[in-house]
């Protein structure tokens, strides 16, 4: 087991594990001092593409993104999200999992349960490809965005999953619009990390879509804290450099390549 991970795992009831997405390497440089994981999500669908839902971004597409990123990614562990449709039996999942690898030198994939695919996960991580799980809202599979795990036996069901996930061999496990009770149980009696999103705070770690918590992508469900309105901030540099143009303040002398002043 890589080292990376080692690490991650030996979090688990110590101290909260930090995980962001990134889809580029200047986005990923400003991250990777601060997160123990980095995921390159196939959110970039939505986010990056205007897809209404993650499920046409290619194989392609998310090598492309994940090779970027990892030119800015130093000391975090890089997970990348396996594309719908690339991983729905053992063969074509090892082929696919290990071209992502090849091509973007990541450190770990993630794999969206759809309640079946236990035995992929199992044959990826006995072939030595470390697998990161992911439970409750998994826009691969579900259409509606809801919270999941509200009653004793969802919780039941939710858990058996995890735990499916966990025996699999998955090294952690992302769990998505959990109620607080289902992440509180998961959590507690896995042995691999939780990783929540829209889960509350029982989890042994968070992960939030950067371009949201920045205020880039217009996507703000409740459980997204923004942490910074990039937007505005954008707009408001625009603005000023569409004025500077339109009025000749810029480009001034001191933007000039050989330094000479304008004729
Ligand atoms: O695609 C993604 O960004 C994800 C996170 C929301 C966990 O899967």
């Amino acid at each position: 087991m890589i080292t990376k991970i080692k690490k991650i795992l030996q979090k688990k009831n110590k101290s909260k594990i930090i995980s962001l997405t990134a889809y580029s390497k200047n986005i990923a440089k400003i991250l990777d001092n601060y997160c123990d994981i980095i995921l390159v999500g196939d959110s970039m669908a939505n986010v990056l593409y205007a897809q209404k839902n993650t499920h046409r971004i290619s194989l392609k597409k998310i090598i492309e993104h994940s090779a970027s990123v990892r030119q800015g990614v130093k000391r975090s562990l890089l997970v990348v999200d396996m594309p719908k449709g690339t991983y729905e039996n053992v063969r074509t999942a090892e082929k696919n999992a290990r071209l992502v690898i090849k091509s973007t030198s990541c450190d770990a994939i993630k794999l969206e349960s759809n309640k079946k695919n236990y035995k992929i996960i199992k044959a990826l991580v006995e072939k030595n490809i470390p697998i990161m799980g992911h439970i409750g809202f998994t826009p691969q599979f579900k259409k509606k965005f809801k919270v999941e795990g509200q009653t004793k036996s969802q919780i039941k069901k939710l858990y058996k999953e995890a735990q499916l996930i966990e025996n699999a061999g998955a090294f952690a496990i992302v769990l998505e619009c959990l109620s607080p009770n289902a992440a509180k149980v998961i959590t507690k009696n896995l042995k691999i990390p939780t990783i929540g999103i829209g889960s509350s705070d029982n989890c042994d770690g968070q992960i939030l879509v950067t371009d949201d918590m920045l205020g880039l992508s217009g996507f703000y469900p409740k459980f997204v804290k923004k942490y910074a309105r990039l937007d505005r901030i954008i707009e408001k540099a625009v603005k000023e450099y569409s004025k500077d143009v339109k009025f000749g303040k810029f480009p001034s002398p001191k933007n000039y390549l050989n330094g000479s002043k304008r004729k």
